[in-house]
């Protein structure tokens, strides 16, 4: 299996299985004497790990890490990058393929089993193998060391819809959203969410979500105008993610039903000297590189395939069955993919931050 890889300069490897002895990442590219410490990495490991709340899966994994190497410690007991590879290592603890065995030969209908056999003929089938949006504790790992690289950029990330329940803008409140286990910036949206959480997951069925990504601080001229803009390896990141199945940049597909005039991000003069941009519908990219705008991004996850009522489907044998999916599940994974897009969009920055200074100084 190839394509484990994220990144040019800024580079990580992922690697584990859901149910193996443990998974992690290697990141290779990061600068030197930056500090860092395990209790920085975990902080973000935490927002993202199981077992949170009752409207995550019931998994319960401490997802604690290890730096194993590309650290020196100090006197002063801080440690400080040096530049070579960065390997971090999170043992999985609460495993249990007695839970799967029954999908071993039967396809969850949305799920990655059909096409991981027809691909590789063979399948990890215990709690999905490489396809287990647990690989994802690794580029949250990842994400925790970019951040370090562009340390002048805050990038923070909110669940603003909830199947068709969306956030009210006019109530948005970025420290509303460590105050609910929905990561929602609406306190009003939360509390309605969590009744129509409860009743999703008590049925056994899921619902999809939007997470929105907001990257603060960004320099004016990150990106490159071809093969390299910034919004196509943001889109690619998100896409990269267990369950995606859209992205947007700023206005993203409102932008097809309006016209020029409303579209356009009307710029002046600033009182500061600095050219000041009007709105930001562009979602501060303009040809692939960065305008010094927020940059702002959206991506769509779909409701969980595991759910319990049957659906139909066949086995690895050709036969016609029913399956339903009785292991632990998140009946909405966007709650824990608001942290793992802050990561990809924090790798995608470090990489084209520090590709931009290779290039232009
Ligand atoms: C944080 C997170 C948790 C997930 N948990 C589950 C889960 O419990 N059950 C499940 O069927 N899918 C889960 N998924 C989605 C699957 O990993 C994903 O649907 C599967 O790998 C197939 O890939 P695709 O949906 O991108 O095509 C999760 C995704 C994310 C982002």
């Amino acid at each position: 299996m190839s394509h484990n890889s994220f990144g040019h300069l800024f580079r990580f490897t992922t690697w584990g299985e859901s149910h193996g002895i443990a998974l992690g990442c290697v990141v290779d590219g990061c600068p030197p004497n930056l500090s860092i410490s395990e209790a920085e990495v975990q902080e973000f490991l935490d927002k993202r790990k199981p077992g949170q709340s009752k409207y995550t899966t019931q998994r319960r994994e401490a997802d604690e890490v290890k730096i194993l190497s590309g650290v020196m410690p100090q006197e002063d007991g801080t440690w400080l990058t040096t530049g070579t590879p960065i390997s971090m290592m999170i043992e999985n603890t609460d495993q249990r393929s007695k839970d799967y065995s029954d999908i071993a030969k039967r396809y969850r209908p949305g799920h990655a089993d059909f096409a991981y056999d027809a691909k590789y003929g063979i399948r990890d089938y215990r709690g999905g193998g490489r396809s287990s949006a647990r690989e994802t504790a690794a580029r949250v790992a990842a994400g925790a060391i970019a951040r370090k690289v562009i340390s002048g950029v805050a990038v923070r990330a909110a669940l603003v819809q909830m199947g068709p329940h969306k956030v009210d803008r006019s109530r948005w409140d970025w420290d509303e959203v460590n105050n609910n286990p929905f990561f929602c910036p609406d306190p009003v949206a939360a509390k309605e969410w969590a009744t129509e959480l409860d009743r999703i997951r008590k049925a056994g069925s899921s619902i999809g979500a939007v997470i929105e990504v907001v990257a603060e601080g960004v320099s004016a001229g990150w990106g490159a105008p071809v093969y390299a803009k910034l919004d196509q390896d943001i889109a690619s990141a998100f896409m990269s993610i267990n369950a995606v199945k859209g992205v947007e940049i700023g206005n993203g597909f409102e932008a097809a039903e309006i016209t020029g005039e409303e579209n356009a991000d009307e710029i002046r003069m600033g009182a500061d000297g600095n050219p000041e941009f009007l709105s930001n519908k562009s979602g501060g990219v303009l040809g692939g590189i960065s305008s010094g705008q927020p940059v702002v991004a959206r991506f769509a996850v779909k409701p969980t395939s595991s759910i319990l009522t049957p659906r139909q489907s066949i086995t690895s044998d050709g036969e016609e069955v029913d399956v339903m999916t009785k292991g632990r599940h998140d009946p909405c994974v966007g709650i824990r993919a608001v942290p793992i897009g802050e990561a990809m969009m924090a790798c995608v920055l470090a990489d084209h931050y520090l590709r931009h200074r290779g290039q232009v100084g």
